[in-house]
């Protein structure tokens, strides 16, 4: 179902993703060690990597560092280890088992199921090399690929390895706070270990006005709900063409409410998610909520913004130090930086800080 607001797996419930889905499965079928997937929140980076590992026929792996992250607080290379090796194993037949897993320092195998066992003597590199050396495919996709930069792991030096050394494996790293990923890989900077490293890098954009229109009818059209042109219309006026925002619109009228009910409970789940997800800059200082303020009130040239910033404060502010503050909120994805100023890319993010 369009409307189902889980994350996609099956080609059928992804939307207008074709172009960007051959792209994927075009680059690893050809061997391309690196494929890079960036977008905004909600834009269906997660959806599509997952209908896409399902579409190729190469066996991998998929991994949530921000999953990992939350469990460990850092992201342990022994942590992707095991995941990886589980996961590696889960297809191979019982007998070939423990030839696969032989000698691979701190691996064991254990129990009448083979449960795989893994201590913190486990190491990453040695994993990798294995599977490497058994001579198939593989590809370890990697969601939310910035928090790997929380740990003691150089995972932009072990992946240029990986890549150098390791024909039979590629990566696939997705990311939504795109400047995050793009500091930690810095794969167009000449100091960094991946810069010069064959990749392919994708950006997933919004939907057009055509495409939400679009998506709305048939994925009302697939639950059987009639709808009023007009309301479609401004539902993408009011949010548009995020496909997270739309489906969760979608699904609320799914529920049974109407075409006001429907938008204004999105709306206020959504600013409760979003002031959420923004509570941890807010943590490192409460100026990052400010500017944001600043600019859903309207302000969007630097000088402007610093001005509402201090007005909002009662003190000046140094300039250096508030340079940091909106290039972080760009990093963070949660202000767009144009010619024309600083913007909100997305009308509910604008909305919950109005
Ligand atoms: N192409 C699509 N067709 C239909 N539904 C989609 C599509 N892309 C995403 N969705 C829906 O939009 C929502 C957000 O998708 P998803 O979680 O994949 O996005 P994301 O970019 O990974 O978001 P985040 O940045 O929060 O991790 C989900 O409800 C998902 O089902
Ligand atoms: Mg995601």
């Amino acid at each position: 179902m369009l409307f189902n607001p889980k994350p996609k797996t099956r080609r059928e419930d992804l939307y207008n993703r074709e172009e960007e889905l051959s792209e994927i499965e075009r680059s690893i079928k050809k061997g391309v060690p690196l494929v890079i997937l960036l977008g905004i929140r909600r834009l269906g980076k997660s959806s599509l990597l997952n209908v896409a590992l399902n579409e190729i026929p190469i066996k991998s792996v998929k991994i949530d560092a921000r999953k990992i992250y939350s469990q460990f607080g850092s992201v342990p290379h022994t942590a992707l280890a095991e995941i990886i090796l589980k996961e590696y194993t889960k297809t191979t037949p019982r007998e070939r088992i423990k030839d696969v897993l032989k000698g691979i320092r701190g691996v064991s195998i254990g129990g009448v199921n083979l449960e795989l066992r893994t201590n913190k003597s486990v190491s990453l590199s040695e994993v990798l090399e294995r599977i490497n050396s058994l001579g198939e495919r593989f590809v370890i996709a990697i969601d939310e690929a910035q928090y790997l930069r929380f740990s003691n792991a150089k995972y932009p030096d072990l992946i240029s390895w990986a890549i150098d050394d390791l024909g039979n494996i590629s990566f696939i790293l997705t990311g939504s706070e795109v400047g995050l990923l793009e500091d930690f890989l810095r794969i167009h900077d000449p100091e960094s270990p991946l810069f010069g490293r064959a990749h392919v890098e994708i950006r997933l954009n919004r939907f057009n006005r055509y495409q939400s229109l679009d998506f709305l009818r048939k994925g009302f059209e697939e639950v059987g709900i009639k709808v009023e042109e007009e309301e479609l219309e401004e539902v993408v006026d009011e949010l548009d063409g995020i496909v997270g925002w739309l489906t969760l619109y979608g699904y609320n009228r799914y529920l049974g409410l109407s075409h006001r009910k429907a938008l204004k409970k999105l709306k206020e789940d959504a600013k409760r998610l979003i002031l959420n997800e923004f509570s941890k800059l807010k943590e490192l200082s409460p100026r990052y909520e400010l500017a944001m303020k600043a600019v859903a009130s309207g302000k969007h040239r630097w000088k402007e913004i610093k001005e509402a910033v201090e007005l909002l404060e009662g003190k000046r502010i140094d300039d250096k130090n508030f340079s940091n503050v909106l290039n972080n909120l760009v990093r963070y994805d949660y202000l767009e930086k144009t010619t024309k100023g600083y913007f909100i890319p997305d009308p509910l993010v604008e909305l919950a800080f109005r």
